[in-house]
């Protein structure tokens, strides 16, 4: 037994050593962490227990029978973080660069088929070449067979996936399937074809971190949601994330322990400018009404105009979707409105209540709009909305105009209860525009008509630049003192803890995609 007991640690150890200690003081000078590293920094100390340790290859071709490591290029196993089970895997780039063989495949498939049977959040952290090449199509079928098992998984578990080196072909496609990338600011990239292959077909000369590093994708793609500025910082990231979700879509997250107390915040009165056209900042809103510091922003650099993100509120996880007045003056555009139906969605699917901050003079006129098919992509905010059947609460604290009105979350398509503050101005259009357009003949005919098109002007701001129309109408529900803010929302999501929506038995719906 001694001896059989030595040869399983022998081989145990040269697992832990993946590509060999060369490799991974190679991995260090690049300011990465290994695979196993990863992993252990993620979980609950002493948490993690490894599945496939052993696995090795099977390809013969290209002399790969003589060389084997344990593992294959992938830790995999369970543990927990925040004393919750999460499944991972980890692509370990000392052995073929993290490439993706068959097998490699087989174990990613494992955890994802076991994270799913249980109902736990699985988290991917990506460092691969791609497909291993000496393999050809069966590391292709390998992809795929991930592939299909993240669209299994999709609303059912929490994805994550950490992008910490190269991801490239098909590689990125799982990440994209999943709920949320976070990607490593300068070690980290991800492209369908890397720069050579832009250069030989487009005679574009690109870098690889113009064309796909961390930043690009979290500014002008979207593809991340999250930039981290190395490994442990992407790894804490994915544990505060893991905080506000439940283990899966038949859970809520947990609720934390909250006395309400008298919940009046001063600060949120003096936030709206005296004109209407000064910007300010939603943030500033956000944080006068969640528990202190609890925001976790997604996609922060992408498509500010609008702010989404999940925070505590009377220690209840909840997702909020703002505009955002300090960029394009809060527009509703096609980048925005696909961010927040995205992330409507995920909380709808994982039963986080929704919280809807208004200040939205409309959508953005033009052609780049149009031609980009802004009708399709803002109809997903509106699909999104009117689908979600978690608690849904909206607030307007400033401009409510037009379709945007409509679109943000609003009583009609299916909000549960909508305030506003006594700032709040809905109306199809602002007052100046509507002017023009409805009193365009007595303003032609005026022999003052500056002044006539102010005085119509400020006819139509007395009519609708105001929250008490919709008021009357029902619309809103109550116009509230921004001081009150706070208590109002954590007793009206209290309230709806238990709503259930029966919806109509079909297939799936159509969104526009
Ligand atoms: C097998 C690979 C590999 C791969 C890297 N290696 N990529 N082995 N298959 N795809 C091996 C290298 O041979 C090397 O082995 C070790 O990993 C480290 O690689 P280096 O090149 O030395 O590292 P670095 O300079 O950091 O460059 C990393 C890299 C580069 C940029 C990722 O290795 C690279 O370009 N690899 C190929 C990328 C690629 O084209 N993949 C296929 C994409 S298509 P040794 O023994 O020297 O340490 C795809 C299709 C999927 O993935 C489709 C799914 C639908």
């Amino acid at each position: 037994m001694e001896s059989k007991i030595k040869n399983l640690n022998q081989k145990l150890a040269k697992a832990y050593l993946g590509g060999g200690q060369a490799r991974i003081d190679k991995q260090h000078e690049k300011k990465k962490l290994t695979a196993r590293e990863r992993v252990m920094y993620l979980l609950d100390e002493g948490s993690f227990e490894e599945i496939g340790a052993l696995v090795t290859h099977r390809t013969k071709d290209f002399g790969m029978e003589k060389q084997q490591f344990y593992g294959d290029g992938v830790v995999t196993g369970y543990g927990t973080v925040n004393g919750k089970l999460i499944y991972v895997f980890a692509q370990d780039f000392t052995v073929f660069g993290g490439s993706l063989s068959e097998t490699h495949a087989e174990k990613i498939c494992k955890v994802m088929d076991l994270a799913l049977k249980v109902g736990a959040p699985i988290i991917g952290l990506n460092d691969s070449g791609g497909a291993r090449i000496q393999e050809g199509v069966r590391s292709l079928g390998g992809y795929a067979d991930i592939f299909y098992k993240n669209v299994q998984s999709s609303g059912v578990i929490p994805q994550i996936s950490a992008i910490m080196g190269p991801c490239a072909g098909g590689a990125v496609y799982s990440p994209a399937m999943t709920d949320f990338t976070i990607m490593v600011e300068d070690t980290s990239y991800m492209f369908v074809t890397g720069p050579n292959v832009v250069k030989t077909v487009t005679n574009e000369e690109v870098t690889s971190e113009e064309l796909g590093g961390a930043s690009t994708h979290s500014t002008k793609s979207g593809v991340a949601h999250k930039t981290a500025s190395n490994d442990i910082e992407c790894l804490e990231d994915i544990k505060k994330l893991l905080s506000y979700l439940p283990q899966n879509n038949t859970e809520t997250p947990t609720l934390l322990p909250y006395e309400l107390q008298d919940e009046v915040r001063d600060t949120l009165s003096s936030i709206i400018p005296e004109n209407a056209s000064t910007p300010y900042d939603m943030h500033a809103v956000i944080a006068g009404i969640i528990d202190t510091d609890s925001f976790y922003e997604i996609h922060k650099d992408h498509a500010e105009n609008i702010v989404v993100g999940f925070a505590r509120l009377g220690g209840r996880s909840i997702g909020i979707v703002a505009n955002q007045p300090m960029y394009l003056a809060g527009v509703l555009d096609v980048n925005s409105s696909k961010k927040a139906a995205r992330f409507v969605r995920f909380c709808d699917a994982f039963n986080i209540p929704l919280l809807t901050l208004e200040d939205v003079p409309g959508f953005l006129p033009g052609t780049d709009q149009e031609w980009n098919g802004i009708i399709v992509h803002g109809a997903k905010l509106l699909y999104a909305f009117s689908e979600a059947t978690v608690p849904r609460i909206t607030v307007i604290t400033r401009k409510a105009y037009g379709g945007a009105y409509d679109v943000m979350n609003s009583k009609h398509i299916g909000s549960d209860m909508n305030f506003a503050w006594p700032s709040a101005e809905i109306a199809v259009m602002g007052a100046k525009g509507a002017a023009e357009i409805i009193f365009k003949k007595e303003i032609q005919a005026a022999e003052n008509k500056e002044e006539k098109w102010k005085e119509k002007e400020a006819e139509y701001a007395d009519l609708f630049a105001n929250p008490y129309s919709a008021a009357e109408r029902g619309f809103i529900d109550e116009v509230i003192l921004p001081k009150d803010t706070r208590r109002k929302l954590i007793k009206a999501f209290a309230m709806l803890e238990n709503k259930e929506v029966v919806k109509p038995k079909r297939k799936h719906g159509n969104i526009p995609l």
